[in-house]
């Protein structure tokens, strides 16, 4: 594996898949910065998630979903815990392509997604059964085009950032 490619780890999967969680960890442990790109898009515009949903709607959010990424690539070396909708929009996986960083897809069981999403009332897209489980079923296709999945169900935030360690990448 050359040098360039160990720059930029990019976690994506479902809202409620752990990759905050387990970025903030793998990160630590890998001596690298975390970003999660949520936060950055909330501490640039004053405002949570929902409340950007909810005052300028999604077509808003994902302008500066991208805008946010394209800062946060030239970051590197970092752990980077994308949004759940953020490798499915075009702009951001050719711009993920082209940085050449590793892609990892945390695998998680919808019933499990939807659990501990149920537990906190943070997002906009998290509304009833029915939505969350088209939403992640049109989803999957991308997330499969990570270059790799770890299943995570069962596992800790801790035994995840472990086994991504051990795929022996970085
Ligand atoms: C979204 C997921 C959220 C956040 C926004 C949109 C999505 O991030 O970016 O609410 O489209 O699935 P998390 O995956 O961290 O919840």
């Amino acid at each position: 594996m050359n040098n360039h490619r160990q720059k930029l780890i990019y976690l994506i999967g479902f809202m409620g898949a752990g990759k905050s969680s387990v970025g903030t960890i793998l990160a630590q442990q890998m001596g690298v910065p975390f970003v999660d790109l949520d936060t950055v898009i909330e501490a640039g515009q004053g405002a949570t998630i929902r409340q950007i949903f909810e005052q300028a709607g999604e077509p808003f959010f994902r302008q500066i979903e991208h805008a946010a990424l394209v800062e946060v690539v030239r970051k590197s070396p970092c752990v980077i815990a994308l949004g759940g909708g953020t490798f499915v929009q075009k702009a951001n996986l050719d711009l993920i392509m082209a940085t050449r960083g590793i892609t990892i897809w945390l695998d998680c069981p919808i019933e499990e997604l939807w659990q501990r999403c149920s537990k906190i009332d943070n997002r906009p897209l998290f509304r009833d059964w029915e939505s969350f489980s088209a939403l992640y079923n049109q989803r999957l296709p991308y997330y499969r085009q990570a270059e790799f999945r770890i299943v995570t169900s069962g596992q800790s935030p801790e035994e995840i950032a472990c086994e991504i360690l051990h795929l022996g990448l970085f």
